[in-house]
């Protein structure tokens, strides 16, 4: 047992409660960040007069040491250590002898530990936020080459009217495009540094904060001791933005299980994305579009968890607060992995274009379309409603779509129709004619896929 406490107790502590006590097993995972947060703060404490520059020097020597040490695998982060903080600094006193001492000077582990988190998350943002960028570039891609694909748009899981590939996907570019946004506003929102906010109440040393949180590339210091050591609303934040993405992940995933189904046989999915079946030869397995579906679950998991273990904490920090780590680097890494397997999967997936556009036909999606077209020919809307609704029940009877129907047939409901009817259902005319911004209409997809690549070449 290796702790950084003990002067006051007068009996070991049991070796039970020092295992339910200790964080090192998961809190390692901030080793850099708390080292740069160190390195900050020494830089800090002689700027102030607090520890002399020889002193700061050969602490950031050994503190760098042991930053390369632990990246080499020299030295290893071992369970003798109650948390990273302890493990840092007992190592710093082991290499450079007394100086080491001088490190918590100012700090506690409070103020240590919420800068570390914070530290942590910032960076962890900035790389999901490279990992969702990833994928938007895959669906434009695929939004550019897929313009001219029909396929039917759903609505209660019925075929409605048609869409297209790009159109489908767009839909989902919108999504992952506002996921990143919540990322960004929350790293702006947190990007307060605790630092010298000690346990609760600050410090009586002349530190200064601002000069710290420059350091580390804060916007400021943080303005309130006591909350400084106890918020943890950006994690809340966090998981709450990362359960949002997986709930747009676990919907596209839902659809391409789907489509990827024989019933569908919309896409097929990559042999590198699929798995056999043990005892079913024929069998090969959307399993990758199941588990991020899946995986969606502990996410929620994670938001509500710490919601709970947040909600009855009086003022200021209390150890509950350790419980944040695991379930958001859980939350983290999970959502990380979910976003690279699924933008892979996309990347390789095949579209089957020709059932695609079969679907949508025999759907009648162009049901609207011909009801359209008796209105520009002079009959209101609901009769023309009507007369389409006869034209369907006809089709359904005989197992063919609207296309399929002789002019004779048509003409026997509407005299109406003439045999400009047939260019008018078509998806091509059905799709090209939906022109109003947003809409899957070609020469509109066109505008809009312009407007995702200025977006995606503006750095965020
Ligand atoms: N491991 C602790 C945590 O994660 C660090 C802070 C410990 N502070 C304390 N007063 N016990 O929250």
């Amino acid at each position: 047992m290796a702790q950084l406490w003990g002067g006051r107790f007068t009996k070991e502590t049991d070796q039970l409660v020092y295992d339910f006590n200790a964080s090192i097993t998961y809190d390692q995972k901030f080793y850099r960040q708390d080292i740069r947060g160190s390195i900050a703060h020494v830089t800090m404490l002689a700027k102030q007069g607090i520890l002399t520059e020889a002193e700061r020097d050969e602490i950031i020597r050994g503190l760098q040491g042991i930053l390369e040490d632990v990246q080499s695998g020299a030295l290893k982060i071992t369970e003798e250590y109650e948390d990273i903080h302890s493990f840092v600094e007992a190592n710093l006193i082991e290499r450079i002898g007394d100086t080491g001492k001088k490190l918590h000077t100012g700090r506690s582990r409070n103020d240590q530990v919420a800068l570390d988190m914070k530290l942590y998350t910032r960076d962890e943002i900035q790389e999901l936020d490279r990992r969702l960028k990833d994928l938007l570039e895959v669906l434009l891609r695929i939004m550019k080459e897929e313009i001219h694909t029909y396929m039917p748009g759903f609505t209660h899981l019925q075929k409605a009217q048609p869409v297209t590939v790009s159109h489908h996907f767009g839909a989902y570019f919108e999504m992952f495009k506002r996921d990143r946004g919540r990322l960004a506003d929350i790293k702006k929102r947190m990007n307060t540094c605790p630092l010298g906010a000690g346990a609760l109440a600050g410090t009586t040393y002349p530190l200064d904060r601002e000069y710290t949180a420059g350091l580390l590339e804060f916007d400021s210091a943080t303005l309130n001791s006591m909350d400084s050591v106890s918020d943890r609303d950006y994690l809340i934040e966090l998981l709450s933005a990362l359960s949002t993405v997986m709930m747009h992940l676990s919907r596209f995933c839902e659809e391409i299980i789907l489509w990827n189904s024989n019933e569908y046989q919309f896409v097929e999915i990559d042999d590198a994305y699929s798995t056999g079946s043990s005892i079913m030869p024929q069998k090969k397995n959307p399993d990758i579009a199941e588990l991020v579906r899946g995986k969606t679950g502990r996410v929620y998991g994670a938001l509500v968890t710490l919601l709970t273990t947040m909600k009855g904490i009086p003022l200021a920090y209390n150890k509950d607060m350790q419980e944040d780590k695991e379930l958001t680097f859980d939350a983290i890494d999970t959502v990380k992995g979910c976003l690279t397997l699924f933008t892979g999967m996309i990347d390789t997936m095949e579209f089957k274009r020709e059932n695609m556009e079969a679907s949508a036909k025999n759907g009648f999606t162009n049901a609207t379309d011909a009801a359209d077209y008796l209105v520009n020919h002079g009959v209101p809307f609901r009769d023309a409603h009507g007369i389409v609704g006869q034209l369907v029940l006809r089709c359904i009877e005989k197992g063919i779509s609207l296309d399929d129907l002789s002019l004779e047939e048509y003409k026997s409901i509407s005299p109406v129709f003439e045999e400009d009817i047939y260019e008018a259902i078509s998806m091509k005319t059905c799709v090209e004619k939906r022109m109003t911004l947003g809409a899957p209409g070609a020469a509109v997809m066109e505008q809009v896929i312009a407007r995702e690549e200025a977006y995606l070449q503006e750095e965020a």
